[in-house]
């Protein structure tokens, strides 16, 4: 059985991953698995929304394969990081929206892979933290990065320093997660998350996905630059035309994407 799979249905491609013995560490297997179907889903023109979720009842990914990191030596620790930092910067700028569908533990890798996604939905059992400290490491894909971002710095460094675990209403009081909803309403309401934004216009998605993400890295006046430079590039669409008519004609729109 893969370490990775893969189901499309309604252009929504749900990424599984498939360890549950395992708790769905991120082996490089996972990971080299995680990066061809990422891969995939950026080239296949049918795929228009991702959902990553993780096999069994009990973890989404409960962190990088703790075997694995503790044969690394310092360079080998320092490419390994940069590797997953890659993959998960890859994820996240793939212009597609990904919806993390977190049904346990998220930890360590696994809520940094959480991070790197564009929402997340939480069951109401998920535990999320960042316990590298435990181990005498510093969280390597990202953690420290993203979490200071979504959360603010005082809660980031609380996170990081203490490996504390915070339950999903926690983590959606902080601003870590979108949505908390009960274990057995996870996918479904992820596959509603997808469906709403894939019934909006394409190009205008895939545009405030880039000008949030990349402003988020620039000073404002630069951001806001980007920002216009996106709009002023929508009012060539026909999808904005079609927008745009569709409510003055008062129907449904029809987006083509383009
Ligand atoms: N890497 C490798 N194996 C892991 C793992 C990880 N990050 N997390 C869990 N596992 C394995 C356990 O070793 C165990 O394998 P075994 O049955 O062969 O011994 C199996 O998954 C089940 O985990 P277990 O610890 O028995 O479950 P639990 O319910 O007692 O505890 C956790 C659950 C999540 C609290 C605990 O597994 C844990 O702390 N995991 C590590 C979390 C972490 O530090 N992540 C960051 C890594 S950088």
């Amino acid at each position: 059985m893969s370490v990775v799979l893969t189901e499309l249905s309604e252009r929504i491609l749900t990424i599984t991953i498939n360890r549950p013995e395992k708790l769905n560490a991120l082996s490089s297997e996972v990971l080299s698995a995680l990066a061809s179907s990422i891969d995939d889903a950026r080239r296949n023109s049918e795929i228009g929304a991702l959902i990553l979720t993780g096999a069994g009842e009990k973890a989404f990914v409960a962190g990088a394969d703790i075997g694995e990191l503790s044969r690394l030596s310092p360079i080998e620790g320092r490419d390994h990081s940069r590797k997953g930092q890659a993959l998960f910067a890859h994820l996240e700028s793939l212009g597609k929206p990904v919806i993390a569908a977190i049904n346990g533990f998220a930890l360590g890798g696994g809520c940094e892979l959480a991070m790197a996604c564009t929402i997340r939905i939480a069951s109401r059992s998920a535990r999320f933290g960042q316990p590298e400290v435990n181990l005498g490491i510093v969280p390597g894909y990202g953690g420290t990065q993203r979490l200071a971002r979504l959360v603010g710095e005082g809660r980031a460094m609380e996170l990081c320093l203490t490996g504390d675990q915070i339950t999903a209403d926690e983590a959606w009081r902080i601003g870590l997660v979108n949505k908390v909803v009960e274990p057995s309403e996870l996918l479904a309401a992820a596959r509603e998350m997808a469906k709403k934004i894939l019934s909006k216009g394409p190009v205008a998605c895939r545009m405030t996905m880039e000008a949030v993400h990349q402003g988020l890295g620039m000073p404002l006046e630069q951001g806001l630059d980007l920002e216009s430079n996106l709009f002023g590039l929508t009012a060539a669409t026909s999808d904005m035309k079609e927008g745009m008519t569709a409510f003055l004609e008062k129907r449904k729109p029809v987006f083509k994407g383009c």
